[in-house]
């Protein structure tokens, strides 16, 4: 059965390659410590077969939202500055891409932004893509390009909810 658990040190970082170095390197050698710092957490999935093979990881973060960057229908709701959830990074093994596993991750990324929205209140759920595929990736889940910059992208509390039937 796959489950997402906190990355700890019986999981196999070095043999993780998702084909993108630098969030190979991250997974390797900073997300613990960035957990350990308080900056942000990370997640792995493994199957209870072989809990220590890392199938994917997901970074999340809190980010100050600057309202001005927002889609002028969002940023007149909104005083100048206030709160999100991040994801920082997702990535998945190279051999299990394209079988549901990052949606999978996401889903679950959505449900903890849902939880901090629940518990400390933010206005949605934040992403830099690295390129247009990841940014084309992302919208699939409703997330909407930012009009100065549509590598970056939000997805809105009101959206986070109905897409998990939160109420
Ligand atoms: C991007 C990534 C997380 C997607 O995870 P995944 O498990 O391969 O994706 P899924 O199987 O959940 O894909 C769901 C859908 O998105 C599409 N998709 C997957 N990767 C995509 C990409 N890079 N660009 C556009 N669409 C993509 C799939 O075709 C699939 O569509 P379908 O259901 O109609 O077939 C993964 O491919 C990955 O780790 N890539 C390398 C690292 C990376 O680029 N991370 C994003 C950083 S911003």
């Amino acid at each position: 059965m796959l489950r997402i658990e906190p990355l700890s040190r019986r999981h196999h970082r070095e043999g993780f390659d998702c084909g993108n170095p630098e969030l190979n390197d991250y997974l390797r050698h900073t997300a613990r410590q960035h957990t350990d710092k308080g900056l942000s957490r990370t997640e792995v999935l493994v199957d209870d077969e072989a809990p220590e093979e890392i199938l994917g990881y997901v970074t999340l973060a809190l980010a100050e939202v600057i309202i001005d960057t927002l889609p002028p229908r969002y940023a007149k709701k909104y005083p100048a500055k206030a709160y999100g959830v991040k994801l920082a990074r997702l990535a998945v093994a190279q051999s299990r891409q394209r079988e549901g596993l990052g949606t999978l991750m996401m889903i679950h990324a959505m449900r903890r932004a849902l939880q901090v929205a629940a518990s400390a209140g933010i206005i949605g759920f934040f992403v830099d893509a690295k390129d247009a595929a990841a940014s084309r990736y992302y919208r699939r889940f409703g997330f909407l390009p930012l009009p100065d910059d549509p590598h970056k992208l939000f997805l809105p509390l009101a959206t986070l909810r109905q897409a998990l039937g939160a109420p």
